[in-house]
């Protein structure tokens, strides 16, 4: 494969030698104060999200040698080329066009074939909502990874949109405490079942459509055919399982980008065919923003460029994730999907080892419940974690004040992990609570903030079907640009299937009469002997 490796390149020497000089010690309070257009200068607008990037540890330089690295890797080319449909998932020969589900009408490549599904699930999805003639008010969607955590992540960020009259259940985990309180709580007569799954062979998946099946039936449910629809590029083995309503994608359509596909149907059904299209808008307009926007201002590539900084130069190993809007609070969970199967990867495109680091762990919870569990690490932990808050100006609740607390706690966050407090300022203050018998000096200590914490703010106005389809978009290329800086193939999920094939060898152990564990490493062996005993 035709490419070039980061660390070969001029920049990537350039940025090594930047870091050591100006990068490791550069001081974000002193950088503001010695840089009066600071905030001006790292404010990136991209459709329907603002970016505050100032209070990250670069400069101006950095940000300069990082698109002259985008440049040598060749970034651009390879954007383009994914946009095109080149085969740019190479292990597995396929396009990663995504983007095209998304593009109009006329537009994008396979546009005749996309629009033929999305207007026959936009017309099922209205018929569902119907629901005084579909008789539905519960949909539940089976599926796993890309296959759940898309529309997992969206039904609730739209909440304000959603058919009052219509509840939304997600079984994902094999594990049958996921769908068995599900199934407890409804009624086959008045339940929609979506089987969701790209290649309809994920053991999870499948075991609990067998399982959602045999409750139907043994619930007096009849016409399979009415309550169970699929989404899926494997039409024959959906007809094999009994479902004869289907909604096709293709293998160019990556399980962890796929919320725009047939796999989106339970959001449309949530949200409705017009809102459903305002979501693929959003993404659109963010698509054009990232072919287009020079990128000294386009916000995934520049994202995608800090998230390479912050890995390979300061050795930061994690992001933490803080939405501060409920409707978000799946986010971090489709973020660890999306980032961390795309670019967990360990070799380059040629296969050969990687010296340097690649995906960060993603992880977080909505703010503020995040600070009552761990920002206390963030804030005064050894390790430094970047952190990613998200704003929504205008609330889609009436609560004015609750929305000016989250607001204010969102800002005041951000302040904090910059401004930090120095042990001076901590010991002339007073501290009720802390310990008398302990030394002025000691609790100030204690009670002393780094500082210098680094993060980012994206800004939203309002959390609209189409700005989620925005943000989401960026996020899927920043991925891309993170990925491609590093050479990598972000679009295979090989690291998966190891641990599957060994399931399959212990499955029939765990279920045969007597215990056989030959073959296996001790470890291994005994705990299976103690599961069966
Ligand atoms: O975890 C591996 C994976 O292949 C994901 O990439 C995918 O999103 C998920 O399994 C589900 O796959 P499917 O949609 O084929 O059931």
């Amino acid at each position: 494969m035709d490419f070039k490796r980061c660390d070969t390149t001029i920049a990537w020497a350039a940025l090594q030698g930047h870091y050591e000089a100006h990068g490791r010690d550069l001081d974000l309070r002193e950088a503001f104060t010695r840089e009066t257009q600071r905030f001006e200068a790292f404010a990136v607008q991209a459709p329907e999200v603002f970016a505050d990037l100032s209070k990250n540890r670069w400069d101006l330089k950095t940000r300069k040698l990082l698109i002259e690295l985008a440049r040598e890797v060749d970034l651009e080319a390879r954007r383009d080329a994914m946009f095109a449909g080149a085969p740019i998932n190479t292990t597995e020969g396929r396009a990663v066009l995504h983007t095209a589900l998304r593009a109009p009408r006329g537009e994008g490549p396979f546009s005749d074939e996309v629009h033929g599904v999305l207007d026959r699930m936009l017309d099922f999805a209205e018929q569902v909502r119907d629901s005084t003639a579909s008789g539905i008010h519960h949909v539940v969607n089976i599926g796993i990874g890309g296959s759940d955590l898309g529309p997992q992540m969206v039904v609730p960020a739209l909440d304000a949109y959603a058919h009052p009259g219509i509840t939304m259940h997600f079984v994902s985990n094999v594990d049958g405490h996921d769908i068995t309180p599900v199934l407890r709580r409804l009624k086959p007569q008045n339940t929609l079942f979506i089987i969701a799954s790209k290649t309809f062979t994920t053991q999870e998946t499948m075991a609990n459509a067998a399982v959602a099946r045999q409750w139907f039936l043994d619930q007096g449910g009849t016409d399979i055919g009415r309550h169970f629809v699929g989404a899926t590029t494997n039409l024959a083995a959906a007809a094999a399982f009994g479902i004869h309503t289907t909604f096709g994608f293709w293998d160019w359509v990556g399980g962890r980008n796929s919320l725009w596909s047939a796999i989106g149907l339970p959001i449309a059904i949530a949200v409705g065919s017009e809102h459903f299209r305002a979501l693929l808008a959003g993404a659109h307009a963010m698509d054009r923003h990232f072919a287009m926007a020079p990128l000294e201002a386009n916000l995934p590539a520049l994202l995608g460029l800090l998230d390479v900084w912050y890995r390979n130069f300061h050795h930061f190993t994690s992001r933490s994730v803080a939405p501060y809007h409920q409707g978000l609070k799946r986010l971090p969970a489709y973020l660890q999907q999306l980032e961390m199967e795309s670019n967990g990867k360990c070799v380059d495109l040629d296969g050969q080892p990687l010296p340097y680091g690649t995906s960060p762990v993603v992880w977080g919870e909505p703010g503020t419940n995040g600070q009552h569990a761990y920002f206390q690490m963030l804030h005064q932990g050894t390790d430094v974690i970047p952190v990613e808050f998200i704003a929504v100006k205008h609330p889609t609740h009436p609560h004015a004040d609750l929305h000016a607390k989250a607001m204010a706690n969102c800002l005041a966050q951000s302040q904090a992990l910059m401004l930090g407090k120095s042990t001076e300022a901590a010991l002339g203050e007073r501290a009720p609570t802390a310990s008398a018998a302990l030394g002025a000096l000691t609790v100030a200590r204690h009670r002393t903030f780094p500082g210098n914490r680094p993060s980012t703010t994206l800004l939203l106005d309002q959390l609209t079907p189409r700005a989620m389809g925005a943000l989401i978009a960026l996020y899927e290329h920043r991925v891309f640009t993170s990925g491609a800086v590093w050479g990598i193939n972000s679009f295979d999920q090989w690291g998966v299937e190891l641990g599957k094939a060994l399931a399959s060898d212990l499955l029939p152990r765990l279920t045969a009469a007597t215990v056989d564990g030959s073959g296996l490493d001790a470890s291994t062996a005994g705990l299976l002997a103690r599961l069966k005993a």
